[in-house]
């Protein structure tokens, strides 16, 4: 068994989040790397601990990596957010990993290093770790009502993630994969249109670079077929090899509506040694449905591909 320390915010979430992940054997909140010796909560909240509300996740390294782990950390956490997660600030909030094994490092750095933008969580020795109150062990268990600040969407996505693992596990077809990963999306997220376009040659010579994105398995209404090099939201992320999320689909330049209906949009590349190869698109009917935590959950799924 493992031992990993996560400051993500209100632990009360960030614990419920790890209970759910497959390989976690025990989760136990606290507060760590602050100054002061077996801090109550009343102290921490003053802020002048220097304590971060954290959560100690025990695991079984066979069954979860630790890369893992930090993956889905950063899939649930603002790292760009100073002293701040959801409503919640102040230093005892401050995002960070704190590691009790310096082998352990370099895996977590890995993965630290491939987010993107002004990543402020730390990074360090797990300095002191005491465990908070009894009431705060499994709080959102005890209190089913209670406050978190992780959005619901998030504990969904982790059960989609971990259930699409289970079912992928094995297949190789990609096809098929695409087909399977679609419509898990769709049934459990309740998206308008979710698919994948994949990137293919071309015959026609006015198609630039001989290649071009055509439609591939999908869920919902009939779409487009083909889309160009650097054209709407898909070939955009196909050029830029970047997730782009749209708010408004009407206010992004070159956007194409295959349906009216569509009000906003994520496209999330599939990256295969540099390469995009396909990309993953899925719709709205809302405005503004998707953000950095669909990102990091669906990149995480199309891995799985
Ligand atoms: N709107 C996309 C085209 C694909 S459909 O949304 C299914 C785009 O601009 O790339």
């Amino acid at each position: 068994m493992k031992e990993i320390y996560f400051a993500g915010g209100c632990f009360w979430g960030v614990e419920h989040f790890f209970k759910g992940v497959d390989g976690v054997v025990n989760t136990t909140p606290g507060y760590a790397n602050g100054s002061t010796e077996s801090p109550s909560y009343e102290q921490v909240y003053t802020d002048k601990t220097g304590h971060a509300e954290t959560v100690k996740v025990e695991y079984d390294p066979a069954k979860v990596s630790l890369q893992q782990l930090t993956k889905l950390f950063f899939a649930i956490i603002d790292p760009e957010s100073l002293n701040r997660q959801g409503h919640d600030e102040g230093t005892r909030y401050r995002s960070g990993i704190f590691y009790v094994d310096e082998a352990d490092k370099p895996a977590i750095k890995e993965v630290f290093d491939r987010i993107p933008g002004n990543v402020v969580t730390e990074l360090e020795p797990l300095r002191c770790f005491f465990p908070a109150e009894e009431y705060h062990a499994d709080y959102l268990d005890k209190n089913p009502q209670g406050y978190c600040h992780l959005s619901l969407k998030t504990f969904r996505y982790l059960r989609l993630y971990q259930d699409l693992k289970l079912v992928l596990e094995g297949e190789t077809d990609v096809i098929t994969k695409m087909a399977q990963i679609s419509a898990y999306i769709q049934e459990r997220m309740g998206f308008f249109w979710t698919g994948f376009y994949r990137v293919a040659l071309s015959s026609r010579p006015s198609e630039a670079r001989g290649e071009i994105l055509l439609l591939g398995p999908f869920q919902g209404p009939p779409a487009c077929m083909r889309i160009r090099y650097g054209k709407g939201v898909c070939g955009t992320a196909w050029k830029e090899k970047r997730t782009l999320v749209v708010p408004d689909v009407e206010e992004f330049p070159g956007h194409i509506a295959c349906s009216a209906e569509s009000r906003s949009e994520i496209v999330v590349p599939v990256i295969r040694n540099g390469e995009v190869t396909a990309v993953l698109d899925i719709d709205s009917k809302e405005i503004a449905t998707f953000d950095r935590f669909d990102a990091a959950f669906l990149e995480m799924i199309v891995e799985e591909l």
